[in-house]
């Protein structure tokens, strides 16, 4: 079976609800999603210090994110919550600031750069490959922690030429766990101004502990760096730091100043190894589930790589590997809802928008719009072969954003996760575990709740898929008109 229906939270019947995800505790903002939410143009919501605009028909989108983009700038909140972490780097700010640092960051992700550091993405992947055969075959396994731990260490080795398995990039990683994870408790003060008294205090002061925590210990590899490239003895490091430390301001020749750099790699951590993490534990489920995709995926990889180990150009061949990892991004874009703050009262379809109110583009909803897509719940890697889906494609696909702000990273993260899946497939099987249904939840990314756990089996030479136990597989499925909670 290749289609499938995967598991997502079940729309609620209507938007009186919506209070109640605000102040009843919810547990994700996708637990507030109403049916007609997959199905609306534009809504609107309207709460106490909130005034919100949800949109969805492309016209209005490619205006937002694209055509008037300067218009719609990164809304406040946004910068407000990851300030600690992030400083004013490149995720956050916007005019000027903003276009300065993009302009100064492009050389980092061009193509000779990524080629250039391509050998260090693979040397992550082996590592994860040599934990993985230390396991027992068959084992119940949590990819979600696996694949968090790989694209750390990805960035880690990319950035700094440090891995993840050194003892301060283990203290750093742990730090980003416990800010990522508070994080939650102190979006919905800001969003909302909530009153004083419902302020997370001790949320927000583990929280900006742990942010110092990390910028203290990416200061530690950045000024040994910094001071030796200002010396005039750059060192041998073929990596992004490297290129960010070349880089300078084309009005003015000078380059980042050592806190901006801190800012910025701060950012690339956070933004580079979270989104990837999570679109990668995502399609092990969904090819868990696939079993017959998940074989025809072995054939490919064998086929373009044989005995020998994935080069540069080899990722680019494996189609059906790359439409797999495209579908998972439709349905789990790790980057749920994407929030603007308009500058200027505008008129948008039949509703006057004031300046100041937040207007919020989320591929999670268009990715699943019920007119934009066919069959919009179902798991269907060739569907990209289609002119439906192809005409989908064009205006209701955006996993890496639009216009000026499009993901800078995302030749980097499809480079990696055709890595990732094409070792992973070639030499693991992946099938579900019974009893265990992940539990998507929105929070910084799209996550599970309850991790992703599959089981990994070893391929031997020549070895194909053995069916899953039926009661593990997934349910058939003709185009899934109700949603599985
Ligand atoms: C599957 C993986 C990834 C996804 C789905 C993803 C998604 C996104 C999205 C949606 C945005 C724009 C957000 C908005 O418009 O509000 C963004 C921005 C950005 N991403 Fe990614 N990203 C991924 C991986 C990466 C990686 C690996 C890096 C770097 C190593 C990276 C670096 C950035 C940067 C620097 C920006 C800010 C661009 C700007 O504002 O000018 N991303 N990403």
């Amino acid at each position: 079976m290749s289609r499938f229906c995967p598991v997502y939270p079940k729309p609620l019947k209507s938007k009186a609800s919506m209070f109640l995800m605000f102040f009843g505790k919810r547990r994700s903002w996708l637990d507030g999603l109403y049916e007609r939410s997959y199905r609306m143009k534009m809504g609107e919501i309207r709460l106490p210090g909130l005034e919100l605009y949800m949109v969805n028909e492309p016209s209005l989108v490619r205006r937002v994110l694209v055509e008037q983009a300067a218009k719609f700038p990164k809304h406040t909140l946004l910068g407000k919550l990851l300030q600690p972490l992030l400083g004013e780097s490149i995720f956050t700010t916007n005019g000027k600031q903003w276009e300065r640092q993009r302009e100064m960051m492009g050389t980092s992700f061009a193509q000779t750069r990524l080629k250039l550091v391509f050998p260090l993405m693979k040397a992550a992947t082996t590592a994860m490959q040599e934990r993985m055969d230390r396991l027992p075959d068959g084992v119940d396994y949590d990819v979600d922690v696996e694949m968090t731990h790989v694209t750390a260490d990805i960035i880690f080795r990319t950035i700094l030429s440090q891995t993840l398995e050194g003892e301060t990039a283990r203290k750093i990683f742990d730090a980003f766990t416990r800010f990522q994870s508070l994080t939650p408790r102190i979006v919905n003060q800001v969003i909302f101004k909530l009153p004083r008294l419902f302020t997370p205090w001790l949320a927000i002061r583990r929280s900006n502990a742990a942010a110092r925590e990390i910028r203290s210990h990416l200061e530690a590899f950045i000024r040994p760096r910094y001071d030796a490239h200002h010396r005039g003895q750059p060192g041998p490091e073929q990596d992004i730091l490297a290129s960010l430390l070349d880089a300078v301001d084309p009005d003015t020749g000078r380059g980042f100043s050592f806190d901006e750099l801190v800012d910025q790699v701060a950012m690339l951590f956070l933004a580079g190894h979270e989104t990837s993490a999570s679109a990668l534990a995502w399609s092990l489920y969904l090819i868990s589930m696939s079993p017959e995709i998940q074989e025809r995926m072995h054939a490919e990889a064998v086929a373009v790589l044989g005995g020998k180990d994935p080069d540069y150009s080899d990722i680019k061949q494996m189609s059906l590997i790359w439409n797999v990892f495209r579908e998972t991004l439709r349905l789990y874009p790790p980057v749920g809802f994407f929030a603007r703050q308009a500058s200027e009262t505008q008129t948008m379809r039949d509703k006057t928008v004031p300046a100041g109110a937040s207007v919020v583009v989320a591929p999670w909803l268009i990715h699943r719009h019920r007119d934009l897509w066919e069959r919009p719940d179902e798991f269907d890697p060739d569907r990209y072969s289609t002119d439906s889906a192809k005409e989908s494609l064009k205006c209701a696909y955006l996993p890496f954003g639009l216009g000026p702000r499009v993901c800078m990273g995302a030749t980097f993260a499809l480079q990696e996760a055709g890595l990732i899946l094409a070792t992973l497939v070639k030499r693991y099987r992946f099938e579900p575990v019974p009893g265990h249904q992940p539990d998507p939840v929105g929070r910084l990314t799209v996550r599970s709740e309850n991790g992703i756990r599959v089981r990994l089996i070893k391929r031997k030479e020549g070895d194909s898929a053995a069916p899953a136990p039926a009661a593990s597989r997934a349910p058939a499925s003709s185009g899934c008109p109700v949603a599985h909670s």
